[in-house]
């Protein structure tokens, strides 16, 4: 961990409050390292503003497996940009649905690909792409 410095900031009263509010339902005891952890979420988010910016990602699925080949499709999309594929965890939910997990690292424009690509077929019910950076 880098040094630390203090500084100060001016804020409304009532945002101040509403703000310890948030935190402190978020598990935060320590001001500091709630407002910390936004500003790395910020700065993550604006890494991934930049297409060619070196990033990490999560993508959570669930789809039905007995959906004409969509199995065979989800695999042939992740063997298509393997390079970018670091691994993957699928849980058989139950009968019919299934949970799969991919981390990814590579382009934030190529990993939007793989993303859109993946969410968007036929049988994958819901997705979520979750935005990562080793840079922070
Ligand atoms: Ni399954």
């Amino acid at each position: 961990m880098s040094k630390l410095t203090r500084t100060a900031l001016a804020i409304e009263k009532d945002l101040l409050a509403k703000f310890d509010k948030w935190m402190s339902g978020h598990g935060y005891t320590n001001r500091s390292e709630a407002v910390r952890d936004l500003v790395r979420s910020a700065l993550v988010e604006a890494e991934w503003e930049r297409p060619d910016a070196k990033v990490i990602a999560t993508l959570s699925i669930i789809y039905d497996h007995e959906q004409h080949e969509l199995a065979q499709q989800l695999t042939a999309l992740q063997h298509a940009d393997h390079h970018a594929i670091l691994c993957s965890q699928h849980v058989h939910l139950d009968r019919h649905q299934c949970l799969e997990v991919i981390i990814m690292s590579g382009t934030a424009k190529q990993l939007r690909r793989i993303c859109d690509a993946i969410i968007s077929a036929k049988g994958v019910k819901v997705g979520k792409l979750t935005l990562m950076s080793r840079k922070i």
